[in-house]
């Protein structure tokens, strides 16, 4: 009885199967929209490659699920005229982002903090606590830390352009690097930066210098950050109009993918709820190519393989207002008991950060996969409440004024399949079935250097 139920659903399977994959006939010529690139994704590096792509004459479509182009960029506009960028705070005061800020005519500033005052707190307990290293300061501890990393000159611009043969101390645990180079008193810097990656004493180095490496200590060191004069979101919405409208297609996924060494056809379904076929020469997929968020696509087994081998990070960021926290101060989540550093554990709230708008902090929170928008929220309230009950500070009620999940995010790989060659077998799918991939799951998650990189992979396109 079972048995002969298997067989049926088994033969009906490859039934159905077969009629989804034919699903990309029978458009209407309205429906049908051919282009010479694709590109998935509206964050950072899909915006960049439209306008590269546009510059260079070649058409795009970009395929964005939310209704807004720049991802991880996120403001929060205020009736005032102030705004708050709750997400992307700045960019590397270099020519790379200069160069694409004049293209698009984005008026930019340099970018100060909110408040160089920094409280430190445990916000397990909610009691001030003393700073985790008053050794360095951030240009000296940079410094120092740049020196120890030198040595991995082939990581300098932010891609996993790892040797064959992966250097083992690599691999190894950040606590034995810090130890055996006497970083203890830069690690306020260092995770000022890498932050994201949660334990950092416990990762592996790689993944540590991925997030703060050369090129980011040059570029503080060298000429600091940059942002729009009137937030980040005038970066995207001045590219939305150079890309033109018509490009792109917002609240909308992809639903199934067909490619091969000649070009792409893709089922997209729309906001609305219409269906549309494009059909381009290439993809650029520029969001983490984890196997949920390409469902729907032809995956090769070398393909699903290396896709299905990520480890993520939940990550949260918010604006709060009500908070009851004093204007001008950032509150540093610190902890005594994870030496060296003082640094938090996830989950946690990295820091209350004065947005320099009377009224608004902002927080970052990381945590493991498991941990949800409502924990994330839930956070915030219950470390303000600590805060309270200890008296450290009189906090309120807060109020969330702006929300963003940022998950999957961090992604990263055992120190086996490193060991493996994952990330050059990695790099080797670029091209293979006119695909391509950027994005911060194959370089640096910063914009800058992922600017710089998503140049290159234009580049190995050959339209
Ligand atoms: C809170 C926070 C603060 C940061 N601050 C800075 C900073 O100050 N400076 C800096 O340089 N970097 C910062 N970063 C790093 C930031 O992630 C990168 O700078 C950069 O924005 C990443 O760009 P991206 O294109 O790789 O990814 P994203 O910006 O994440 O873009 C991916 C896009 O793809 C879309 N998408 C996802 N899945 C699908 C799907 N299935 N179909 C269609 N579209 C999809 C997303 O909606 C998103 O728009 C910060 C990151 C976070 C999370
Ligand atoms: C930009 O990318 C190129 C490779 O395409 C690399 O050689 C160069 O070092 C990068 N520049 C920066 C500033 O990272
Ligand atoms: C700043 O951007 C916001 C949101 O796009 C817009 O409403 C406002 O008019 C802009 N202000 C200036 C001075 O350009
Ligand atoms: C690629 O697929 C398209 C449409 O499915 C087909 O017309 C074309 O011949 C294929 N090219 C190759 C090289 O297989
Ligand atoms: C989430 O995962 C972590 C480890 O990855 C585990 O310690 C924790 O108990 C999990 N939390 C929940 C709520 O499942
Ligand atoms: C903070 O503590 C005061 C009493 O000291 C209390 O009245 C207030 O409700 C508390 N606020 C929160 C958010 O718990």
């Amino acid at each position: 009885m079972h048995l002969s139920q298997g067989w049926r659903l088994a033969s009906v399977i490859p039934l159905a199967f077969a009629v989804s994959a034919d699903s990309t006939t029978g458009f209407s010529a309205e429906n049908i929209i051919t282009r010479d690139v694709c590109i998935l994704g509206g964050g950072a590096t899909g915006t960049y490659a439209a306008v590269q792509l546009r510059e260079q004459g070649h058409s795009v479509a970009l395929i964005e699920k939310k209704d807004r182009l720049g991802g991880h960029a996120e403001t929060l506009y205020l009736d005032n005229g102030e705004y708050v960028n709750y997400g992307v705070e700045g960019y590397f005061n270099n020519d790379i982002t200069k160069n694409f800020f004049d293209q698009l005519d984005v008026n930019y500033e340099a970018l100060l903090p909110g408040s160089i005052l920094i409280e430190n707190v445990n916000f397990n307990t909610g009691k001030r606590v003393l700073p985790g290293n008053g050794i360095l300061g951030t240009v000296a501890g940079a410094a120092l830390y740049r020196a120890a990393i030198e040595q991995f000159d082939y990581l300098a611009s932010g891609a996993y352009y790892l040797p064959d043969e992966v250097p083992e101390v690599l691999l190894r645990p950040f606590r034995e690097f810090v130890d055996t180079h006497a970083l203890q008193g830069a690690m306020d810097v260092i995770f000022m930066f890498a932050e994201n990656v949660g334990d950092i004493l416990n990762a592996p180095l790689l993944y540590v210098i991925q997030n703060f490496g050369i090129t980011h200590i040059d570029a503080l060191l060298e000429g600091g950050y940059i942002r729009p004069k009137n937030g980040t979101n005038e970066l995207f919405s001045k590219a939305a109009k150079y890309i033109d409208e018509q490009n792109i297609f917002y609240g909308t996924t992809v639903s199934q993918v067909k490619r091969n060494s000649s070009g792409v056809e893709m089922v997209v379904q729309i906001a609305d709820g219409t269906r549309k076929l494009i059909k381009a020469k290439k993809l650029l997929v520029t969001f983490p190519p984890t196997l949920s968020a390409l469902s729907g696509f032809d995956l090769r087994t070398e393909e699903s393989s290396l896709f299905s081998k990520w480890n993520h990070k939940n990550y949260y960021a918010a604006a709060i207002t009500n908070t009851g926290l004093p204007d001008g101060v950032n509150i540093a989540n610190t902890n005594p008991e994870n030496q060296p550093g003082s640094l938090p554990l996830p989950p946690f709230q990295w820091q209350l950060e004065y947005s320099g708008v009377p009224g608004y902090f902002m927080t970052k929170i990381v945590a493991e996969g498991n941990f949800t928008a409502e924990d994330a929220k839930a956070l915030i309230v219950s470390d303000l409440k600590r805060m309270n009950q200890t008296g450290t500070f009189s906090t309120k009620e807060p109020e969330i004024a702006a929300f963003a999940s940022h998950s999957p995010e961090t992604l990263i790989v055992s120190t086996g399949d490193i060991k493996d060659g994952f990330y050059r077998k990695l790099y080797a799918l670029q091209g293979q079935q006119s695909t391509y991939y950027t994005g911060y799951t194959f370089c640096t998650d910063y914009s800058t250097p992922l600017w710089n990189y998503t140049g290159s992979v234009l580049d190995m396109m050959d339209l």
